[in-house]
């Protein structure tokens, strides 16, 4: 299937590990040209590994979504060296670090990190790139949420109450911006092994006495088999084939979308 990428620019947020960087080899696979954004120091030098593996067009410019300015820098750096660009993948986002069940294991505090970088990380993104996509009826955004938006998840709550917000911000983004032809869809993992994934665990295993410490592949393929009807873990390519397929114009009717690709954890209609 030609998804008709070749040539694209498309800037993935987060694109240093996990799904973003998973995202990143399949977008160079289909022949488009890609700019990492990532906290990272060593952003830079996986862009251009990532170059060479695939004989493609990839560069990297550190950034920390938290910080408007860094990423106006970053955008700025993206400016000078592409002009324009064609799509966004925003896949930059943290956890709290802390097992926040029930909620008052946390403080109000706490919460603080994960709304500078979840929330205003999207909104410093939005800001930044929007302005940098070009026009022309075609341009793609796809932010990446969570099932924990959607069913508050009780391990994480500022993580998941940001996911929410990362979900209805995207709505407002894709009705602000069909007018220019811009589609603005959420994709949703379910459950992804990426260090993101294991913090979660971490978080959770650090708060157990020791004799209910359990593995990260014991706990979570628990967790997987009993709520996922598809009983199995969603992995980094699951969801980089959806965020690739929603940039392509084969998706080109398809905007403010949610999208779960979590094995039927969440169903909805
Ligand atoms: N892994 C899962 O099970 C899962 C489930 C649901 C949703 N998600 C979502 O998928 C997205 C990608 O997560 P992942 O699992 O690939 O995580 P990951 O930790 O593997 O990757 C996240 C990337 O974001 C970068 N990053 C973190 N903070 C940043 C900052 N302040 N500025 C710039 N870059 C920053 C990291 O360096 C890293 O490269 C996230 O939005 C996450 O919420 C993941």
């Amino acid at each position: 299937m030609d998804l008709k990428l070749a040539g694209m620019k498309v800037i993935v947020v987060g694109g240093a590990s996990g799904i973003g960087l998973a995202t990143t080899k399949l977008l160079l696979e289909e022949k488009a040209t890609v700019i990492i954004w990532d906290i990272r120091p060593d952003t830079e030098s996986i862009a251009s590994q990532l170059a060479g593996e695939s004989n493609g067009e990839c560069s990297g410019c550190q950034c920390d979504v938290a910080s408007e300015e860094s990423v106006q820098r970053a955008g700025a750096w993206t400016r000078e060296r592409v002009e324009y660009v064609d799509h966004l993948v925003h896949c930059a986002a943290v956890g709290s670090g802390k097992f926040g069940f029930p909620f008052s294991n946390l403080q109000p505090q706490d919460w603080l990190k994960n709304l500078q970088i979840n929330i205003m990380g999207m909104v410093h993104v939005a800001h930044t790139a929007v302005p940098l996509i070009r026009k022309h009826q075609y341009g793609g955004l796809v932010f990446l949420g969570s099932v924990a938006g959607q069913i508050g998840s009780q391990t994480d709550p500022p993580y998941s109450a940001c996911k929410a917000a990362n979900i209805n911000f995207a709505q407002c983004l894709a009705k602000d911006l069909a007018p220019d032809g811009i589609r603005v869809n959420t994709v949703n993992p379910g459950m992804v092994q990426t260090p993101l994934n294991r913090s979660v665990w971490q978080a959770w295993c650090d708060a157990q006495p020791e004799e209910q410490k359990r593995s990260y592949e014991e706990w979570a393929g628990e967790k997987v088999s009993r709520v996922v009807p598809l009983a199995r873990w969603q992995t980094v390519d699951d969801i980089a084939n959806m965020i690739v397929f929603l940039l392509s114009p084969r998706a080109g009717n398809v905007t403010g979308q949610t999208i779960n690709v979590d094995g039927g954890f969440v169903m909805h209609w």
